[in-house]
């Protein structure tokens, strides 16, 4: 029977388990042996590889975190990394590998599919930074989780009359930081896609409590600095009370919303397809409300466009009136 693999690499997301679930399942109905490939690229070298069967699947779609372990493998990155995982490949007869992850495992996946074992790559990242698809798998989630968040954190901040500055994940990517800033009513967003100034961002914070507003909460993305000197710049130059948080990796881990394990099914799906209609070297994704797939190289390195509309609405517009 033929081979094909499945693995997950770089950063976990919720979701991935129910991109793995449909890989598997559709996997197993093109009549392909399915094998599960531990810890990515690392395993892969390693020959840390098994074949799936239907017990290994059940019971996993809502769950997050991979079920395949993740890793991030420096030695993949050299020629002679690449050339032991190629002919692990070979040696188990993988025709070809669906790769679940982010930018960087996408070039692992072009590499690989260069040398001549197709590869599919599955966007899974929270950070929503590959600008091919419109979704991620897990950005809803991790959104969401955030959202839950500022809600707790504000009840907390308001009983003192506190401002609260929270930073989010994302990498470069601004898209957490403005999504959960929306939905969570921020008062200020900061992310590095539209940089505001430390002493303007401050002095709006004045400008609301003069207004009479002493409670503020300000989403702030990692690529925009830390909340830590945020707030400490914040704290000196204005006297306010102010705290930072950082939730971390709360919003990675959890349970993927409803959207996201829809998602990972259908892009699952659609890899498979694609390696049985003998197209290697794809990415899947989705544009709106329609699953595409593009070759690897248009997909990597393609920067994610950043909602300026719906940026400049909530610090000028929401936050201020
Ligand atoms: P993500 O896929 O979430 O962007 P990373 O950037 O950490 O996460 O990449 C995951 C793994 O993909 C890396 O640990 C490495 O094994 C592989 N990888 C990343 N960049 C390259 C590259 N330029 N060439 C080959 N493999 C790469
Ligand atoms: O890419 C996903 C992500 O969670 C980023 O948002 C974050 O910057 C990074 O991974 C953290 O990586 P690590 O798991 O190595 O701490």
């Amino acid at each position: 029977m033929r081979k094909i693999g499945v693995l997950t690499s770089g950063g976990d997301t919720p979701g991935m388990n129910s991109a793995i679930r449909a890989v598997f399942k559709e996997g197993v109905k093109q009549n392909f042996t399915v094998l599960g490939i531990f810890h990515g690229y690392r395993g892969l070298i390693e020959g840390n590889i098994r074949e799936m069967n239907h017990s290994d699947v059940e019971n996993i779609m809502h769950k997050g975190g991979t079920i395949l372990r993740t890793a991030r493998s420096e030695e993949f990155k050299s020629p002679e990394g690449q050339k032991r995982a190629l002919s692990v490949a070979k040696a188990y007869g993988i025709e070809g590998i669906v790769i679940i992850g982010g930018d960087g495992s996408y070039r692992g996946a072009k590499i690989l599919n260069d040398l001549g074992v197709a590869t599919i790559g599955v966007p899974g990242t929270i950070d929503n930074d590959m600008g091919y698809t419109d979704y991620t798998i897990g950005f809803n989630t991790a959104v969401n989780t955030i959202t839950n968040e500022i809600y707790n954190i504000r009840d907390t901040m308001r009983a003192h009359d506190r401002v609260g500055v929270i930073e989010v994940m994302g990498r470069n990517c601004g898209d957490i930081a403005l999504w959960a800033g929306v939905a969570g009513g921020a008062d200020m967003i900061l992310v590095p896609e539209c940089p505001m100034p430390w002493d303007e961002a401050a002095q709006r914070l004045q400008d609301y409590r003069l207004r009479g507003k002493l409670t503020s909460i300000v989403v702030m993305a990692e690529g925009a600095g830390k909340a830590e000197d945020f707030a400490a710049y914040v704290r000196e130059s204005t006297g306010i009370e102010i705290k930072a948080i950082v939730p971390g990796y709360t919003q990675r881990g959890g349970n993927p919303v409803a959207y996201d394990r829809i998602l990972a099914s259908q892009l699952g799906q659609r890899a498979v397809e694609l390696l049985v209609e003998g197209k290697g070297g794809r990415a899947v994704g989705t544009r709106r409300n329609s699953i595409i797939d593009v070759p690897l190289e248009d997909a990597i390195g393609k920067v994610d466009s950043f909602d300026e509309k719906l940026y400049d609405f909530n610090n000028n517009v929401l936050a201020r009136f």
